[in-house]
């Protein structure tokens, strides 16, 4: 897999995914360990981020690995009209590895066409955040003990989120059944769902969830993406049209647990944090041991 990029998470075979999870187990069990001494990583943010960015660099760090690059595209020579096709190919000169997040749908594909170093694709737009998938799919491994035959409800902006849309696309590798919910306006894009079509999996699409929620085995929360409603009134419509409360949970399967990609704005109630089955913080601490475990496979580093 050496000099090999992470644009969409089809870029796994079912295999790799699951040598990649069990590498990040043993990261876990002893996260610093000296594999990416000598090498530099380019970590481009030109979105905001708080736990793929820092998640990446913390992993970059446990490693032993260096890092260059920009948490905002302000302080480079974007303002300056320097092209993404120009930026990346400089960065390609001064790194090993390249991690990029980017607000255009297909920027990380295009990036990994003239990078010559491995590209990782940390969110681009509304389409997809594979490296956020690969730390969900640990998570539910983890806490269910199988990622087979689960039921997953994703609920919110399954419209713009795209953690749901590479984690329905991975999900679908272990037959999981779909509840998607969504008011009318956010529903999860026809592409997704004519993917979920030919792999022969179901889905149903619901407005509301209180009536079938004791089904669920995950529970996946999602924000409503402001960033990318052109009309804010569209925003003010739906933004607080799903907000998960700790009453909501009793009836809930005893071994269900919470997701969200976070940051969390109001969909989920802060009194469910101390609920057993919130899970939301672990899953990004899962991050940095996932990631570890993906850096090392693109540059073809064994444990
Ligand atoms: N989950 C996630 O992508 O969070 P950040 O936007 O903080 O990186």
């Amino acid at each position: 897999m050496k000099n090999r990029s992470l644009v969409s998470i089809d870029d796994f075979s079912t295999s790799e995914m699951i040598g990649i999870l069990d590498m990040a187990e043993k990261f876990e069990k002893q996260p610093v360990r000296k594999l990416l001494e000598g090498r530099v990583i380019a970590t481009l943010f030109f979105e905001p981020s708080t736990r793929t960015r820092l998640s990446f660099e913390s992993a970059i760090n446990r490693l032993g690995g260096k890092i260059v690059g920009f948490s905002d595209a302000a302080s480079s020579s974007v303002t300056k009209g320097e092209t993404l096709h120009d930026t990346i190919k400089m960065v390609s000169s001064y790194s090993d590895l390249i991690v990029m997040r980017h607000p255009i749908e297909g920027s990380a594909r295009y990036a990994s066409e003239i990078a010559t170093v491995p590209v990782i694709n940390a969110g681009d737009g509304a389409n997809q955040h594979p490296t956020q998938t690969i730390l969900d799919l640990y998570s539910i491994r983890k806490t269910q003990g199988t990622l087979e035959n689960l039921n997953v409800f994703m609920v919110g902006d399954l419209k713009y989120g795209r953690t749901v849309h590479s984690l329905a696309m991975a999900m679908s590798r272990w037959k999981a059944t779909f509840n998607f919910i969504s008011p009318e306006e956010l529903k999860m894009p026809d592409e997704f769902k004519l993917y979920l079509d030919n792999m022969g999996l179901k889905y149903y699409e619901h407005s509301d969830f209180s009536e079938i929620i004791s089904k669920a085995d995950i529970i996946y929360m999602t924000r409503v993406q402001k960033e990318r409603f052109s009309d804010p009134m569209d925003y003010e419509k739906v933004k607080n049209v799903y907000v998960l409360k700790n009453a909501m949970l009793k009836d809930t399967k005893p071994n269900m647990k919470i997701l969200h990609p976070l940051p969390r704005v109001n969909e989920i109630h802060i009194d469910v944090d101390t609920n057993p089955k919130a899970y939301y913080f672990e899953q990004a601490l899962n991050g940095v041991f996932t990631r570890q475990a993906i850096l090392c496979t693109l540059l073809g580093i064994k444990l």
